[in-house]
C-alpha cells in the first residue's frame, strides 16, 4: 500500500513539474498568442507613470497586485516613466515582478523619465532597458525599426477568438523625452516617421483580415490636440498667460468642463510641436483612441477628430499625485463590438478598502478602515432593505 501511495506521490509530483515547465517553455519561447476570449471579451490594464526608485514603494507594489488579482487583465500595458533611477535593472525586476508572477503577458513604451540618470545615450539606456523587460517569458514588447524615432515601438495584434484572424490592433509609440522650443526646452511627441510606420503596419493587419481592423494607441506623452479638444482658443497670442503651440493655436488655461469627462487637475504637458499624428489617426478612421500617461493627476476621456484621449493618472507614490485619482486604467474590448470599447479607472482608494494591508501602507490610512466600515454598514442596511 505504501509503495502504491509513493508511486501516485511520484506520479502527481512529475504532472505538476511538468505543467509548470509546459507553460514556461510556451512563454519563453516567445508563443504568447493575445486573443479574445471564448467569452469574446479582452481586458487591458493600464499602469501609468510607476515613475519609481530602487526599491520600489510597496503600495504601489502591494496595489499593482491588487490590481491583477481583481481585474484578471489579458494584457498589462506599463505606460512610460516605469522608472527613474540609474538603478534600472533592479528597479525594472521589480516593478515586473508583480505581472511577471502572475503570468500575465505585458509591455511597455518609454516616458521622458525612463532614461533619467544614464551615463550613456538614450538609445542605448532603452536597449538596455528593452533587454532588462525582456528577461520575462511573459514580456511582449520589441523594437520593430531602429531607424524610426524613439525605441521599443512596436505593435500587438489580438486575434479574434477562434484564432483565425486579427480582431484587433494595439500600438505602442515612443513620445520621445525633450525638445527646444521657443520657451527653452519643452517635451517631444511622436515623430513622421513613426506615424508613417504605423500606418504601414496597419495596412499590413488589415490586409490579413480583410478589411479595417480597430486600434488602440498607447504613447506616454498627450498630443497637442487635447488643447484644441477641450481648451477654448485664447483671445489673443501674444502672451505668456495662454498655452501656444508651433501651429500658432494658442489656448485659455481653463478647460470647458462639458468637454471631457473626469478629472482635469493639472495643465497637459504635450509638446509644442505636432508631427500630424491626430490627424493620421483620424484620417485613418482605425484608431479608436490614445491611451496617455504623464501628466499625473489628470484622469479622463474626451473625443476630437473622432479619435478619443484616454487618459490615465499615475500609480506612483514615489512622484506628485493624489489618492483621488491614484489608480490604473482598466479597457474591455469586446469581440462582438471591436469597434467601441469601455474603460474605467480602478483607484488606490477602491482597492484599500478591501485590503487592510495596502490600506495600512498607504499616507492617508487612516480613512480607509472608516470607509471599510461603512462599506459594510451599507452592505448589511442593502439586505435589510431588500427583505421588504
Ligand atoms: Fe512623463
Amino acid at each position: 500500500m505504501k509503495r502504491i501511495r509513493f508511486f501516485v506521490s511520484v506520479l502527481m509530483c512529475a504532472a505538476f513539474v511538468f505543467s509548470l515547465t509546459a507553460t514556461g517553455f510556451a512563454a519563453a519561447d516567445g508563443d504568447i498568442t493575445l486573443a479574445f476570449n471564448e467569452d469574446g471579451r479582452f481586458k487591458i490594464a493600464v499602469f501609468a507613470d510607476c515613475q519609481d526608485v530602487y526599491p520600489a514603494n510597496g503600495a504601489m507594489l502591494a496595489f499593482m497586485g491588487d490590481v491583477l488579482d481583481e481585474e484578471q487583465p489579458d494584457l498589462v500595458v506599463f505606460l512610460g516613466d516605469n522608472t527613474v533611477a540609474g538603478q534600472a535593472n533592479d528597479s525594472i525586476a521589480e516593478l515586473i515582478a508583480p505581472v511577471d508572477s502572475r503570468g500575465v503577458p505585458f509591455t511597455f513604451v518609454f516616458g521622458n523619465h525612463d532614461t533619467q540618470d544614464s551615463d550613456v545615450s538614450p538609445e542605448r539606456t532603452k536597449a538596455n532597458h528593452l533587454a532588462q523587460y525582456r528577461k520575462s517569458a511573459y514580456c511582449m514588447a520589441y523594437n520593430v525599426d531602429d531607424s524610426l524615432h524613439g525605441y521599443a515601438n512596436h505593435n500587438l495584434v489580438v486575434m479574434s477568438s477562434d484564432g483565425t484572424k486579427p480582431a484587433f490592433d494595439l500600438f505602442f509609440l515612443d513620445s520621445g523625452m525633450y525638445s527646444v522650443c521657443p520657451e527653452g526646452s519643452c517635451y517631444d511627441c511622436v515623430h513622421a516617421d513613426q506615424i508613417a510606420w504605423f500606418n504601414e503596419a496597419s495596412d499590413e493587419v488589415d490586409a490579413e483580415a480583410g478589411g479595417a481592423v480597430p486600434a488602440l494607441a498607447f504613447q506616454h506623452i498627450i498630443p497637442k490636440q487635447i488643447y484644441d479638444a477641450i481648451y477654448p482658443a485664447a483671445p489673443y497670442s501674444d502672451s505668456s498667460a495662454f498655452k501656444r503651440f508651433a501651429d500658432g493655436t494658442c489656448f485659455s488655461l481653463v478647460p470647458t468642463a462639458s468637454k471631457y469627462r473626469g478629472f482635469v487637475n493639472e495643465l497637459p504637458c504635450p509638446s509644442y510641436y505636432d508631427y500630424g499624428e491626430w490627424d493620421a489617426f483620424s484620417a485613418r478612421g482605425n484608431v479608436l483612441g490614445v491611451v496617455t500617461g504623464h501628466d499625473h493627476v489628470n484622469n479622463f476621456t474626451a473625443t476630437y477628430k473622432g479619435v478619443d484621449f484616454i487618459q490615465t493618472s499615475a500609480m506612483t507614490f514615489h512622484s506628485y499625485g493624489n489618492n483621488i485619482v491614484r489608480g490604473a486604467r482598466i479597457i474591455e474590448l469586446d469581440e462582438k463590438d471591436p469597434w467601441n470599447y469601455s474603460t474605467y479607472n480602478v483607484t488606490v482608494r477602491e482597492l484599500a478598502v478591501k485590503d487592510k494591508e495596502l490600506a495600512s501602507m498607504i499616507d492617508d490610512s487612516f480613512i480607509y478602515p472608516f470607509l471599510n466600515f461603512i462599506m459594510k454598514f451599507y452592505a448589511v442596511f442593502d439586505k435589510i432593505t431588500h427583505l421588504f
